[in-house]
């Protein structure tokens, strides 16, 4: 299909009709004037839309933008093989994430603990009276944690304000808060307050998501196997955690950019839960079932929003947000949740069998032919020849092109 095509056949799908327009439109150069400083230009980069995606009973199109070539295609593939088992069942833990107040100079920092904790339902309405709305939505100021941390300048108390933030991501919401309730906390502890902002380890706002993948979608017993091998080494080896992790990111990131969230907020959070046990492992877990299928299961911190941000101003981050038929952001982050399953799991399987490179090097061969100046067919044909030959680079692809046109 053309990307045409394509755009009409999601519209017939979503039933969404000529109102996922939106999402083939560009932003202007005078909406990214106003979202960011300095403005010359605008860096675009592909949406495509992985397919297949069976979650909690919903199918569901998912729109990725991403610029690297077999992410969308294994997504989509990975996706496929968990329908046979029933698709992807997700949870979560609600929208809730933390402000740090960081509390220096004081005497006694356990007595300055309880000290903040002995005004918790002060300092929890000062918070809900810096943000009404929020309160009136259902959310809100939930919780007030103290930690007392040795550091290398001394010890430091550190008040965390739990906030219950809804549909936005919720670092506008969490910092104003922090803010506001800064100087009585020093009033309180006598300390002085330095830091007052949102954590990025979102770990009270943790999505998941499960799936069973039938051994004979997956090619067999061996295959389960197999990648029940690859996972278990990113499960205690860092080096192979990371990349493990950086393919579930593939997936969860191009979500996130194509809905206008700040994707650095959710890789921030995916990393630092990767590692809260002290050793950086890998997000997601397979096993076997007493049948022999294999069993995929992933669970991160997933700060996403609906309101604010680019979610609402960005034409596409619209338009995929409508695609995507969200009731709020909690439904979001339970979606990332099982697109970062399925990209992982369609990277295991590949590494596992014949390898990541066949699928790559025939995408990859078609940039390359496209960077050298060819058009339309010849793409395919020039990019066929290359993967054939196992010879894919700039100067082979001039070559046949200059065959072609001959
Ligand atoms: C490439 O972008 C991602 C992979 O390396 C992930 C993995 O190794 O699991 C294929």
């Amino acid at each position: 299909m053309t990307p045409a095509e394509r755009l009409q056949a999601v519209a017939e799908a979503s039933g969404l009709g000529p109102e996922v327009d939106q999402i083939g439109q560009a932003l202007r150069l005078d909406q990214a004037d106003k979202m960011v400083e300095n403005v010359i230009g605008l860096f675009q980069v592909p949406l495509g839309i992985a397919t297949n995606f069976l979650i909690d009973g919903r199918d569901i199109l998912i729109p990725m933008a991403t610029e690297e070539p077999s992410v969308i295609a294994a997504a989509s593939n990975g996706a496929r093989m968990a329908r046979g088992g029933g698709g992807f069942v997700t949870s979560s833990t609600g929208p809730v994430m933390r402000a740090q107040i960081q509390v220096t100079g004081v005497f006694d920092p356990y007595g300055a603990k309880h000290l903040i904790l002995e005004h918790k339902d002060e300092l929890m309405k000062m918070a809900n009276d810096k943000d009404p709305l929020l309160v009136k939505y259902g959310g809100g100021a939930v919780g007030l944690e103290v930690q007392v941390i040795d550091s290398r300048v001394g010890p430091m108390v550190v008040a965390h304000l739990l906030v219950d933030c809804r549909d936005a991501m919720g670092a506008n919401a969490v910092n104003t808060m922090a803010e506001a309730l800064a100087p009585t906390v020093e009033r309180i502890t006598g300390g002085r307050v330095y830091l007052r902002i949102i954590s990025n380890l979102a770990d009270r706002r943790l999505a998941r998501a499960r799936a069973v993948f039938p051994k004979e979608d997956l090619g067999g017993e061996e295959v389960v196997d197999g990648i029940i091998q690859a996972a278990a080494l990113a499960e205690v080896d860092p080096y192979r955690a990371a990349t493990h992790n950086k393919g579930i990111m593939n997936g969860i990131t191009a979500l996130v950019l194509a809905t206008g969230n700040d994707t650095r907020a959710v890789e921030a959070g995916a990393h630092a839960y990767a590692a809260r046990a002290g050793l950086y492992s890998s997000l997601t877990r397979y096993e076997k079932n007493s049948n022999g299928d294999l069993v995929g299961t992933i669970e991160l911190p997933v700060a996403v929003g609906l309101v604010g941000g680019a979610t609402r101003v960005h034409p596409v981050a619209i338009g995929a947000v409508k695609l995507l038929g969200l009731k709020s952001a909690d439904d979001l982050s339970r979606i990332v949740a099982a697109v970062g399953l399925s990209q992982n799991f369609a990277a295991l399987r590949a590494l596992s069998t014949e390898g990541i490179q066949r699928g790559h090097m025939t995408l990859h061969a078609k940039n390359i032919a496209a960077q050298v100046g060819a058009k339309g067919e010849q793409i395919d044909i020039i990019a066929a020849k290359m993967a054939a030959e196992k010879k894919i680079t700039m100067d082979r692809a001039a070559e046949l092109l200059r065959e072609l046109e001959a």
